[in-house]
């Protein structure tokens, strides 16, 4: 059980105002969404991925995972999930992530987090783009 309660909804509010969420939609139905930004350490982190249950295994949380990737070239990127979210531990280790830590933000069921290193994007003189390289 989380120790403080969580307003799901003032979260939500939040993070539209500021631009931190980026989302899948279809024929203006909203599929799935993802929460991040770089206020992790001033690192970049994914904090929610949520895809409609009817959506699941077609690959959207992937294609949203992805498109924080791309907006972080030669980062680190980190995300976490609780020990309980064997889905979203897949999916993280599915793309790169790698295990880097546990903390018991909620007790009996805590927290795993993940941390990708992105390779760096660097544009030739040209105005191509070279072949990406991993850090
Ligand atoms: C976790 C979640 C975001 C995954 O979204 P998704 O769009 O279904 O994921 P994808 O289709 O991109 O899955 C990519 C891969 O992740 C793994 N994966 C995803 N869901 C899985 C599941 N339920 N069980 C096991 N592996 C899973 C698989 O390897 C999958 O590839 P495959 O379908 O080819 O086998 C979704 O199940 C969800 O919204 N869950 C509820 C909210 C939640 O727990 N969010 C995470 C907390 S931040």
């Amino acid at each position: 059980m989380r120790t403080a309660p969580w307003d799901k909804t003032r979260y939500l509010e939040r993070v539209l105002a500021r631009g931190d969420v980026i989302v899948a939609e279809l024929d203006g139905e909203i599929l799935a969404y993802l929460v991040w930004n770089r206020e992790f350490f001033s690192l970049p982190f994914i904090w929610l991925v949520t895809v409609v249950p009817e959506h699941r295994r077609e690959g959207l949380a992937s294609a949203l995972i992805a498109s924080v990737e791309e907006r972080c070239p030669g980062s680190r990127l980190y995300s976490s999930t609780n020990v309980s979210n064997v889905a979203m531990q897949q999916l993280l280790e599915r793309r790169g992530y790698r295990r880097c830590g546990e903390v018991d933000v909620d007790p009996g069921d805590a927290e795993i987090f993940y941390r990708k290193t992105l390779a760096a994007r660097i544009m030739g003189d040209d105005g191509l783009e070279p072949p990406t390289f991993a850090l």
